[in-house]
């Protein structure tokens, strides 16, 4: 799969713009606030349906514009393919593959996997636990559609029995249904649990071949998953145990105390928590190696290479790293933003094309 030209129509600083990439490197280069983050911010899009950015789409529209279209051609199994998301204000986005439309803007997910590598993807390791359930949960959904389907009906759950919570504590008549809520509470939290704990396990193994490899053996990392399981017990068991014995306090606090909405996930630099002890570099490393990570684990579990998008983050790379990921991508594709033109050696010199970018506009291309 490889993605071949995206086409912006008022879509964040861009009025009527087409971007080629090549087959291997595309490094957009200019200065800032040209709109380079916006373009990889397209690609996320369709990726995942949502930006990286904003939850708030109006936001991607241009300014004193009411709509925004944005169109992808790739080529998959040799065939020239396409995908377009139109948001009109006010409405929802709505997705066509090769100019059908689609039921759900979920379809888009797997279709064209995508890493990206930014400088908030820092906060993996120094944001809060919900950030790094976000970056499980995003791999999980590019993978699995059981997983987006148990996700997506886990949260209305939970929003539901919360509203019963609240209920209950003004009128004691409804604490019948409860355990209705709580059994597939549990029922759907296991499943997610369950996929959570395997994408974890595996990620941790990938995490300590590749910081070992980025630190000359000096480092070590483990990664816990804090979650409602207990060797040897089903995990079944432990959900509906603990939300049956805790149902005065739920409601006491009108909220789901239990479950995967609350798992931590800690990732351990040398028996340290990284979260607090790490320095700048090691944080960088980490975040390195964990995107990586990602990207080896979507290729195993879909057989597609993700594509991988650099977001200003070159710059801040030693050469060490950066011939990390030189050979990382291979022959592989890559997105970079960078605001220097700087110059890449790779396996095939010739497929790299140098993109500039100035006031939402490409300037030139060239190959060298
Ligand atoms: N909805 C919008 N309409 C018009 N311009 C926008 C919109 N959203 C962002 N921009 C502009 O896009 C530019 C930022 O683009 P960005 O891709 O983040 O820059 P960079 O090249 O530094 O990565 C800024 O000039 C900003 O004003
Ligand atoms: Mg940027």
């Amino acid at each position: 799969m490889k993605i071949k030209k995206i086409h912006l129509i008022n879509f964040r600083n861009y009025i009527n713009e087409e971007i080629n990439f090549s087959d291997n490197v595309s490094l957009i280069y200019g200065e800032n606030a040209q709109g380079k983050t916006n373009i990889v911010e397209a690609l996320y899009l369709f990726s995942t349906g949502k930006s990286h950015r904003t939850n708030n789409t109006n936001e991607l529209v241009r300014h004193g514009e009411s709509y925004f279209s944005i169109m992808l051609e790739f080529e998959d199994n040799n065939y020239l393919q396409s995908m377009e998301i139109k948001y009109e204000k006010g409405n929802r986005k709505r997705l066509f593959i090769n100019e059908v439309k689609k039921d759900r803007l979920s379809d888009i997910l797997g279709v064209i996997p995508s890493v990206l590598f930014s400088p908030e993807s820092l906060s993996c390791i120094k944001g809060s636990p919900g950030e790094r359930r976000k970056i499980i949960d995003i791999v999980l959904c590019q993978v699995s559609k059981k997983y987006l389907y148990n996700l997506q009906k886990y949260n209305r759950i939970v929003k539901n029995k919360n509203v019963l919570l609240k209920k209950i504590k003004n009128n004691k008549q409804y604490s019948s249904q409860l355990d209705v809520w709580n059994e597939s509470q549990a029922k759907t939290g296991t499943v997610i649990i369950e996929e959570r704990r395997s994408l974890i396990l595996s990620l941790e193994k990938r995490m300590k071949r590749l910081m070992h490899g980025i630190s000359d053996g000096k480092e070590d990392v483990k990664v816990r998953y804090r979650s409602l399981y207990e060797e040897n017990k089903s995990i079944y068991e432990n959900f509906l145990n603990l939300v049956s014995e805790n149902k005065n306090r739920e409601i006491e606090q009108e909220i789901s105390l239990f479950g995967p909405h609350r798992d931590e996930i800690e990732i351990l630099l040398n028996n340290q928590s990284s979260r607090l002890y790490c320095s700048q570099g090691q944080q960088r490393s980490l975040a390195l190696s964990l995107s990586i990570a990602i990207m080896e684990e979507i290729e195993e579990r879909t057989g597609k290479i993700p594509i991988l998008l650099l977001d200003d983050v070159m710059s801040e790379l030693d050469e060490k790293r950066r011939n990390y990921l030189y050979e990382l991508i291979g022959n592989n594709q890559a997105v970079i933003t960078s605001t220097d033109k700087m110059h890449f050696k790779t396996a095939n010199d010739d497929k790299v094309s140098y993109i500039e970018i100035k006031n939402g506009t490409v300037v030139s291309y060239t190959n060298e």
